[in-house]
């Protein structure tokens, strides 16, 4: 039987599958639920800014943790399930303490401050690691990408001075020179990158115009983006790469190894079929690496990464020429 065992962010992992931030992974029941069903780590749903923001209207600290300048006008109460800083660190802690796979805590905002202190009291609670994910629309045409860029770095920094356990950066494919930012991103300390974040496109209701908010669930075509990223930017830095979106099935998973994962993390396929689906898919792999010769998962990874092609922007342009111009 092929070895599934994986490194990932300091850690040696029973298997690349590992359940990104989602509704599942909230409690600690479903947690459980999801390590029974054999994913090797799990990243916490995340430590939302505007938690910490609302909370700090409410105490008087609105100028230092308010990311909209004292006004939280969108947010005129708690999100539906929202939690105090103090909770949620404790529901992280009893979560660390009751399983047995490594917890990633997570804490999603749009720009770097006050509010990221609470990484270090998510550290001292026993997480394996952080993940970062910052992220807003740039909707000001008088800020320039190299504003946009330069906050995120700067909040990357602000974490990496803040904890000792190893970082990753979840990152939104919306930038102008992907490989360039991912660089400095390592340079300012992350120590992985999860390739990529998914964005809930909002839709127009033409009875109403307003905006209507309806969860679309990702499909297998999604991986596409993660998968051309991977392999491009595996070979040219050190750090770790996470895929995520669009994983659906044991050959998604064995693609973005072969691109270069180090692990693949699920989330529609978990909500969509539920953990019990974590069997198959491992059953899957092993099926897969054992049919095609391979001893482990180690000896698929990067194979088909960049460095097998020697100039990837040509091969990128000459693939996108054939698929618009076909012979
Ligand atoms: C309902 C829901 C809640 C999510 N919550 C978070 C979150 O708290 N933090 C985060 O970084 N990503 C969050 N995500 C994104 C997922 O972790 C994942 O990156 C994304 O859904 C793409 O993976 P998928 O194609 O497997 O769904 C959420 C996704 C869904 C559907």
């Amino acid at each position: 039987m092929a070895l599934l065992e994986t490194r990932y962010l300091g850690q040696t992992l029973a298997n690349p599958l590992v359940a990104s931030a989602s509704p599942l992974t909230r409690e600690l029941v479903s947690v459980r639920e999801l390590e029974d069903a054999g994913v090797s780590a799990v990243v916490v749903q995340s430590f939302f800014q505007e938690e910490i923001s609302y909370l700090g209207v409410q105490r008087g600290r609105s100028k230092e943790l308010d990311p909209y300048g004292g006004e939280l006008s969108f947010f005129p109460e708690p999100l539906p399930g929202s939690f105090g800083p103090e909770e949620h660190i404790e529901r992280v802690q009893r979560i660390c303490e009751s399983v047995q796979i490594p917890v990633i805590a997570s804490v999603n905002g749009t720009t770097g401050g006050a509010w990221l202190e609470y990484t270090s009291a998510l550290e001292s609670v026993g997480v394996a690691a952080i993940e970062l994910n910052i992220h807003s629309v740039p909707a000001d045409p008088e800020v320039s990408a190299t504003q946009v860029e330069q906050e995120l770095l700067a909040a990357v920094r602000q974490v990496r001075a803040e904890v000792s356990v190893p970082l990753s950066v979840k990152l939104s494919p919306f930038y102008s020179a992907l490989a360039h930012l991912c660089r400095s991103l390592v340079d300012a300390g992350a120590d992985g990158l999860v390739l990529f974040n998914r964005f809930y496109q909002p839709d127009l209701d033409l009875r109403t115009f307003k905006v209507s908010l309806n969860l679309q669930l990702s499909d297998s075509w999604e991986l596409r983006l993660p998968l051309r990223w991977i392999a491009i930017l595996r070979d040219v830095l050190s750090c770790h790469f996470a895929a995520t979106t669009g994983i659906q099935s044991s050959s998604d998973v064995l693609k973005l190894i072969a691109a270069g994962a180090d692990v693949t993390m699920l989330c529609s396929v978990l909500m969509n079929e539920g953990p019990a689906k974590v069997g198959r898919l491992l059953q899957g792999l092993e099926t897969w690496l054992d049919q095609n010769g391979y001893e482990s998962l180690n000896d698929l990874r990067a194979v088909a990464s960049q460095r097998h092609c020697s100039n990837p922007a040509a091969f990128e342009r000459a693939n996108y020429m054939r698929m618009i111009r076909p012979a």
